[in-house]
């Protein structure tokens, strides 16, 4: 595996004695998600997706992608939670990759967002994915209305055909009614898989096709995961050691987990972490509370907090071993700011001391923490950090006893929704 967990920072909170007392409910964890015994397994496809997925497929999809980039300008993604932040983490992981601006619609209501957006596309070539698993969630199906009719304006009814690309169930929901209807083109979504387990199908393989992204890539590197986070091992199995920290830290009282980056491109796919971990742990009165911090930005804001506040928090530093870009701070004759120390270096260098002494510094506050540090930016590498979550959340949610893979609180908020819009 290229990712590595380094757990320095947890001892004096996790004995050896801990794992070793852990192991016989890991590898119930294990041997029910691998059988398929345990709880929610009808939604377990994304284990065996990536070895599953034939490379033929992804040859087809970049294809695809390229003959939609000769005619657009620009992709508008319309979709929410699973069939929204994975894409646009995604981009932003890999933007030196990408090939097509993306905009997004449909992740909130605000009716200000819209109009500014649909300002912003009037006179371009404009392609549009539209994502629901269900085919019914609110905020896509009322942006995929508005944006409907402003591309009906836009397009004589042939041209539109082309145009419009609906991902979703292959059988039911009004969006497949919808684009059977109107003749638009569709790819389906796995049943088996879960919107915030998606990133990987084409939920998320499509409209990251259609910006250029290396979905090939993302694949291989989840395939690797795949076979490495399968493994019984403790020892071997970073996804299995992350999930045991993350348990018997909460087992502690340790119940809210700060995801922390030093490296800008990784804040979204911070964003899906929290949806993976906050909505397949969150249920039954369990389950730890994921945030997520920007660092250095957020040393200067909740710095304090983390470094003095009530103990209950542990951390998770995401970090890159190369940052992709370098940038060297010049030598200054006059040296006022006295950083002539770090002439002559990249940017990059004091960033990571940044981190190390945060990560000493939240230690010695009370604040255990791990890191998982990345080679580098490329889609193999996040393909690999996608699959590595997946397991760790799964495993997780199996040692602390609930279905890590629905999501009934989901529905409160919209039953009331509902009742008030007369729906
Ligand atoms: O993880 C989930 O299931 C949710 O976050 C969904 O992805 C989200 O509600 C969007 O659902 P859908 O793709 O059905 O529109």
């Amino acid at each position: 595996m290229d990712i590595k967990l380094d757990r320095e920072y947890l001892k004096g909170f996790i004995t050896q004695n801990d794992y070793k007392n852990l192991m016989p409910a890991i590898e119930k964890a294990h041997r029910d998600l691998e059988n398929r015994t345990g709880k929610g397994a009808e939604f377990t496809g994304w284990l065996d997706l990536p070895r599953k997925m034939e490379d033929a497929v992804l040859d087809e999809l970049t294809a695809f992608g390229q003959e939609i980039r000769d005619h657009a300008d620009c992709l508008l993604s319309i979709g929410i939670g699973g069939s929204y932040v994975g894409i646009h983490a995604s981009l932003e992981f890999l933007i030196s990759d990408q090939k097509l601006p993306v905009y997004f619609a449909g992740h909130n209501l605000s009716s200000g967002y819209l109009y500014h957006l649909l300002n912003t596309l009037k006179d371009k070539r404009l392609t549009v994915v539209v994502i629901s698993k269900s085919g019914t969630t609110t905020e896509p199906a009322l942006a995929f209305r508005i944006i409907k009719q402003f591309m009906k304006e836009k397009y004589m009814p042939e041209e539109l055909k082309k145009r419009i690309i609906c991902i979703t169930d292959p059988k039911k929901g009004a969006l497949r009614s919808i684009a059977n209807k109107e003749g638009y083109r569709t790819f389906p979504i796995n049943d088996d898989v879960g919107g915030r387990f998606s990133v990987l199908t084409p939920a998320g393989l499509v409209p990251l096709a259609i910006a250029g992204i290396d979905v090939k890539g993302l694949i291989q590197g989840a395939r690797k995961a795949q076979d490495q986070c399968s493994m019984m091992d403790l020892s071997k199995n970073i996804a299995y050691q992350y999930a045991a920290a993350r348990y018997l830290l909460y087992t502690q009282g340790k119940t809210i987990e700060v995801l922390s980056t030093f490296y800008q491109r990784m804040s979204l796919v911070e964003e899906w972490w929290k949806q993976l971990f906050g909505e397949s742990e969150g249920k039954d009165g369990k389950g730890v509370f994921p945030t997520s911090l920007s660092f250095t930005t957020d040393l200067h804001s909740m710095g304090q907090l983390i470094q003095e506040g009530q103990r209950n928090i542990f951390e998770t530093f995401l970090i890159a071993e190369d940052s992709g870009h370098e940038c060297i701070i010049p030598y200054d004759e006059d040296n006022v700011d006295a950083f002539n120390c770090v002439a002559g270096k990249d940017l990059d260098y004091v960033n990571k001391q940044a981190y190390k002494a945060t990560a000493m510094a939240h230690f010695e506050g009370g604040v255990p923490n791990m890191t998982i540090t990345i080679p580098r930016f490329d889609a193999r590498t996040l393909g690999q950090l996608y699959y590595f979550f997946e397991k760790a959340v799964a495993i997780k949610g199996y040692l602390l006893g609930v279905n890590p893979f629905d999501q009934p609180g989901v529905e409160a908020y919209k039953n009331k929704m509902f009742a008030l819009l007369g729906r």
